[in-house]
């Protein structure tokens, strides 16, 4: 019998809708100051998921990858908001100081992070982890890492919502 560890969960999506789906259901439980990473290959669907998660955190503008901007702010009608942080375009961390991520964390504001690899030194360390990997044309491997009792918590109500139990 193998042994599940409470704080992860593995996901197969078998297409970009199922991976925008997926999204959606985490992002209806994201709460103000929750850090969410995204990492894995070019085109493994970090933005895809993204895009999912802002919707169901219920953001009505447009998600696109921030990559060239490196930050995207979503606003919702409460006036509370979501940040969308691309770090493929950063060499070294300094950069993401600069650009001020860190103050993000430290106002402690929902935050997704592509790339996050690369600004792995200011990651604060509870966080949400989430690996894509390509399995083939249309497939994804999604594996979710909790660290910390917030995102424990987090990924617990998300297996209810994803797997009913
Ligand atoms: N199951 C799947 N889940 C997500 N995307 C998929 C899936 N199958 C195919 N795709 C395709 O893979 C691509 C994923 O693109 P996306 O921009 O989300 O990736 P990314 O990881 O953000 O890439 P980048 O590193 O360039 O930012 C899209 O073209 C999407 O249609
Ligand atoms: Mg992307």
């Amino acid at each position: 019998m193998p042994i599940i560890a409470e704080g992860s969960l593995d996901f197969l999506s078998h297409s970009p809708e199922q991976t925008l789906r997926i999204g959606v259901r985490l992002g209806e439980l994201i709460q103000p100051g929750d850090v969410v990473c995204m990492a894995g290959d070019l085109g493994t669907g970090k933005t895809t998921i993204a895009r999912g998660i802002a919707r169901g955190w219920g953001t009505l503008d447009i998600v696109t990858s921030p990559t060239f901007v490196l930050i995207n702010e979503y606003r919702r009608a409460d006036t509370s908001r979501l940040y969308h942080f691309d770090a493929f375009r950063l060499s070294e961390s300094i950069d993401a100081i600069e650009i001020g991520l860190l103050e993000l964390f430290e106002e402690k504001v929902s935050i997704l992070i592509e790339w996050p690899e690369r600004v792995a030194e200011v990651i604060p360390e509870e966080r949400l982890w989430i690996s894509l990997r390509w399995l083939d044309e249309s497939r994804r491997g999604l594996h979710f890492s909790a660290v910390g009792p917030r995102y424990e918590r987090l990924l617990k109500d998300f297996r209810k919502v994803v797997f009913g139990g």
